[in-house]
């Protein structure tokens, strides 16, 4: 800590670090008192971008050595994710991690154990879970106001082509995972989120109608979870359409649709969808994405000496049931969780 305030050092300079550090920014805790990149370049222009008179780094063993740095923020590729956390955390940073935050068991394994070991704090990046909209629909089923969730769904549905500005990157299996893992993982976590719950078991199917990209691009699973909650998860990247991340919920005493809300218990006498005003997850630009929340979160987290919700060890969850729904399409038949490495 210099002057009071926790020091950030963002790793990786490019589209969604951007957005972080506008947010972290914006609060008064912390300061950004590094910026890295493989290229000098992308971290110079977002240092000039904000106006940061901070460190520009191209090598990351001197982030880590700075005793200047508290936090790293994790905001490379998706291939260097468990890397750079592991490092962060053996280094007794705490530490943000983008998602996906593995491409494998192995990776996913090894980083729960690190930042374990480390006894850091951490976050992973599931942004959406500060989403307005998200957040309405979690209070509501806490409250009550459908009664006992039975189904949940969600859907991650993002076309996405060779004019996206990673796609070498992306598009391919070994530094982009897979649909779910590359995207498809809002919508899973956002499955585990809003139901509360740990899936025990899925089954999924696939395609990959444009042949775009190395895996397949479209998928859906279906799951169900220890309490007997079911629910379908689906992405699709072909698709020819504006963003949506669609979320419906149906329970004993009622259901939502994203922003419409049918609940017996809020609203006797009720005739048709009550709509909320809210904020609805359904832009894919970054600048729209709730990092201001999770941000602030994560500051509150460290601060405070307690542990995130949201954080690498929930967030393996996520990527489990992310890597069952791949395995499911690859031996074509149902997978049980918890996963074995
Ligand atoms: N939470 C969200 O909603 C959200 C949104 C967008 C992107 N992301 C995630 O953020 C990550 C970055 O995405 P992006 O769109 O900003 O990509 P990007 O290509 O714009 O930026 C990546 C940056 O990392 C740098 N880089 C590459 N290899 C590196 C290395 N080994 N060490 C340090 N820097 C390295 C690149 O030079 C580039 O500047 C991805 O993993 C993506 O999944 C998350």
């Amino acid at each position: 800590m210099r002057d009071g305030k926790l020091g950030v050092a963002v790793h990786g300079a490019g589209w969604v670090a951007g957005a972080h550090v506008a947010s972290w920014l914006k609060n008064p805790r912390v300061e950004v008192v590094s910026i890295s990149d493989i290229r000098r370049e992308r971290s110079q222009q977002l240092a000039e971008r904000y106006g940061l008179h901070c460190a520009i780094r191209e090598d990351y063993g001197e982030v880590l050595a700075d005793p200047a740095v508290d936090i790293v923020d994790v905001t490379g590729p998706n291939h260097v994710h468990t890397e750079h956390g592991i490092a962060a955390a053996e280094a007794g940073k705490h530490v943000l991690v983008e998602k996906p935050i593995a491409l494998t068991m192995e990776e996913n394994r090894a980083l729960r154990e690190a930042v374990a070991k480390a006894g850091v704090k951490s976050l992973a990046g599931f942004c959406l879970r500060w989403n307005p909209a998200v957040q309405t629909i979690k209070s509501l089923v806490e409250s009550g106001a459908i009664g006992d969730l039975f189904y949940v769904e969600t859907d991650y549905w993002h076309g996405m082509g060779p004019s996206h500005h990673a796609w070498n990157l992306h598009s391919k299996k070994k530094t982009g995972g897979s649909a779910m893992l590359l995207a498809g993982c809002h919508a899973v976590d956002a499955l585990r989120w809003l139901a509360g719950d740990e899936a025990e078991e899925v089954s999924a199917v696939s395609n990959n109608r444009k042949g775009l990209f190395e895996y397949d691009a479209n998928v859906v699973a279906v799951v169900r979870f220890r309490t007997g909650i079911i629910g379908k998860v689906s992405a699709l990247f072909d698709c020819e359409m504006p963003y949506a991340f669609n979320m419906d919920l149906a329970g004993t005493e009622g259901a939502i649709r994203d922003d419409r809300v049918w609940s017996k218990k809020l609203f006797p006498g009720q005739t048709g969808w009550t709509r909320c005003a809210t904020v609805l997850p359904d832009s894919g630009d970054v600048h729209h994405h709730p990092f201001d929340g999770e941000i602030n979160h994560f500051v509150d987290c460290i601060l405070e000496d307690r542990e995130s919700h949201c954080n690498l060890a929930d967030a393996y969850r996520t990527h489990e049931l992310c890597m069952a729904i791949d395995r499911s399409i690859e031996e074509g038949g149902p997978v049980k969780l918890p996963l074995e490495v």
